[in-house]
């Protein structure tokens, strides 16, 4: 136990080169060219390759811990992309919903930041990587116990349902209508609650409530923590499809506003925050191994989703249900991975200077 906390005691200073790196590239991105130095043929021909490659890939299998996303069809693959210009790049399904799932945390966690400022996350959750699965509750108590105070992030469950548990709102409905909206700016369209999904995950989360109910016990969360639960689930259970998925990693690729809609989904001074979240726990206890392959700040879902984010350059979503023993989606990693490193969208990427 000890050995994984100095693991992740080295975190901090990966953040900061990422945070710096991430500067640069959406510097030199609006300053210098305009442009992301990307082609939309290279863009086209990177996720066309992806596509073709992982396509008959048969490993990982869809969850089942909630009924309704074990009958979604494993064979659902599709990939879209967008650069500067909001050009969506697509190939395979990118129309087929599957449910947001633990992709909404980042959109919640951003809202709360956008309303309350970033330290509100810090000082209430934490942004430390727990290195335990996502919806583990020895976390919650070694937070508490072990560590004293505030070690998790709102990428995990418990993280999560407290994160929700902030959005302001006199009633349950106020308090859906800003993350639902929040949701549709960053989507560029109006999503709406895959209903199967929704009863049943509501039929089936008490390890979810019991995870709510601790957070209240340990005054993580303030009050209701019912509601907090059921809001939470309701956001899980939003449809997306690639291209919506897409657009929302790129409006966090391009400062907070979405370069489809031209609308401002969140202030620039707030992503750097969210993506920071994203690369220390976007991908749960594999967060390491993905950030070490791609230098990518993402997010994975349950429903099959993953988004991914280049600053400055490019949003990149798959989806494809099936999942690996960390709750990823296989291809979706892989494909991921093939089109980010074949378009040089790792920002640790830099080059030698020309001094001596
Ligand atoms: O709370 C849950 O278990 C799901 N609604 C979301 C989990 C999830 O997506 C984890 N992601 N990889």
């Amino acid at each position: 136990m000890h050995l994984r906390l100095l693991r992740w005691a080295v975190a901090p200073a990966g953040l900061a080169l990422f945070l710096l790196a991430g500067q640069t590239s959406f510097t030199r991105a609006q300053t210098t060219t305009g442009t992301t130095g990307m082609s939309a043929t290279s863009m086209d021909a990177a996720i066309n390759a992806a596509y073709e490659k992982y396509r008959g890939l048969q490993e990982g299998k869809n969850a089942d811990y909630i009924p309704a996303l074990a009958k979604v069809n494993p064979n659902l693959y599709g990939i879209a992309m967008i650069g500067a210009d909001g050009k969506v790049h697509t190939a395979g399904d990118v129309t087929s919903q599957v449910s947001i799932q633990s992709i909404s945390k980042v959109f919640t966690m951003a809202r709360v930041i956008q309303d309350q400022g970033a330290d509100a996350i810090a000082k209430r959750i934490g942004v430390d990587a727990t290195g335990m699965r996502f919806n583990s509750i020895v976390a919650v108590e070694m937070a508490n116990k072990l560590l004293g105070g505030p070690e998790m992030n709102p990428l995990v469950n418990p993280g999560a349902i407290t994160a929700t548990s902030m959005v302001q709102g006199n009633t349950a409905d106020e308090i859906w209508a800003k993350i639902l909206s929040t949701h549709n700016d960053f989507a560029g369209r109006d999503l709406s609650v895959i209903q199967d999904v929704y009863k049943s995950e509501s039929d089936t989360n008490q390890r979810n409530q019991a995870i709510g109910m601790l957070m209240f016990a340990y005054g993580y969360i303030k009050d209701n923590p019912q509601r907090a639960t059921d809001l939470y689930t309701r956001q899980c259970s939003i449809g997306v499809n690639a291209k919506d998925l897409a657009a929302m990693a790129a409006t966090l690729a391009f400062g907070g506003r979405n370069p489809v809609t031209g609308k401002q989904a969140i202030d620039v001074k707030n992503v750097p925050y969210v993506l920071a979240v994203m690369a220390t726990a976007g991908l749960y206890d594999d967060s390491g191994k993905w950030l070490y392959y791609t230098g990518l700040p993402a997010k994975s879902g349950v429903g099959g989703g993953i988004i991914a984010v280049s600053p400055g350059k490019f949003g990149i979503a798959v989806v494809s249900p099936p999942l690996d023993e960390a709750g990823n989606s296989v291809r979706a990693q892989k494909a991921i991975t093939d089109v980010s490193n074949t378009l040089g969208g790792n920002p640790y990427v830099s080059r030698p200077t020309m001094a001596h």
